[in-house]
């Protein structure tokens, strides 16, 4: 982990969203207010995302989807060595980081920020055999044919779907990317797959699974980190292995 040069201060916060919570960042002698979803910003100071999501609010989800991934493919007859993965909202490779430590062929990143891919450079180099910078929900055809070429066969998202990032729609695209027959491990907030869902996740999720397009190998619940409150926030892990791209007709179902 990078070297910490700045100090947080965390206030007292009351109902405020989560990604929005507050906090004081003094860094290179300036001191500026940032949120918990200030992902450009945040990237820019190394060490600042492990410290604030990872020792201060204890985040897990790097570690609960690899291992989840780790576990099932150890159970299929294709060996952890053999993945090929497409980390989608990669950040600064933390997921990344993980999924070459457990022993992956190599790992392609996606972010929609230059700070992020800049940050996976300057903290953990050799880790993405290539990165992406690009806004998922417009993805430009020729980089989607270039993914497409290197024939990956997992797709990672970590802590990247719904709130303001990654929409039903971009996450189709993410999937149809990798080939058929590729390992699938991505999570979601608890509430995004609940039947009152709003965003279109529990909708999208439960439609791919029943038509066969993702044969869910496990699901878990569990705690992806607290909020700044001190509310423990859950969320569903899922692993499975895809079974087809995700057709026209569930795309149009999602507009
Ligand atoms: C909470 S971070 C997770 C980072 C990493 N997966 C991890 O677990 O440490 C969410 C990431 O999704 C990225 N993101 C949000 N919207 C995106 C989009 N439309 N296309 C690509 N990346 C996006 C953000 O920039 C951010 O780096």
């Amino acid at each position: 982990m990078p070297q910490k040069k700045f100090t947080i201060h965390i206030p007292e916060v009351d109902s405020v969203r989560q990604g929005q919570e507050p906090f004081f960042i003094k860094y290179d002698g300036e001191t500026k207010m940032l949120r918990t979803h200030d992902y450009d910003e945040i990237y820019k100071i190394p060490g600042l995302y492990e410290h604030l999501i990872h020792e201060k609010y204890k985040c897990d989800s790097p570690n609960v989807v690899c291992g989840l991934l780790e576990e099932q493919v150890a159970k299929s007859a294709m060996d952890i060595s053999d993945l090929k993965v497409l980390d989608v909202g990669a950040g600064n490779g933390m997921v990344g980081e993980k999924l070459v430590e457990k022993g992956v062929d190599s790992v392609v990143g996606i972010d929609i920020y230059e700070e992020a891919a800049e940050a996976a450079d300057r903290d953990r180099p050799n880790v993405y055999e290539d990165y992406y910078v690009e806004d998922l929900t417009q993805l430009t055809d020729s980089v989607q044919k270039e993914i497409e070429a290197k024939d990956l066969n997992c797709l990672t998202i970590v802590s990247s779907l719904g709130f303001d990032d990654i929409p039903p729609l971009a996450f189709v695209q993410a999937y149809n990317l990798i080939s058929d027959t590729g390992w699938v491990a991505f999570n979601i907030k608890d509430e995004f797959f609940e039947t009152a869902d709003s965003t279109g996740f529990a909708q999208l999720i439960h439609q791919m699974i029943d038509a066969d397009i993702l044969k869910l190998k496990t699901q878990q619940h569990y705690r992806h980190r607290y909020h700044q409150d001190g509310t423990p926030l859950y969320y569903f892990a899922f692993v499975g292995e895809k079974q087809q791209n995700i057709s026209e007709d569930l795309i149009h179902a999602q507009t």
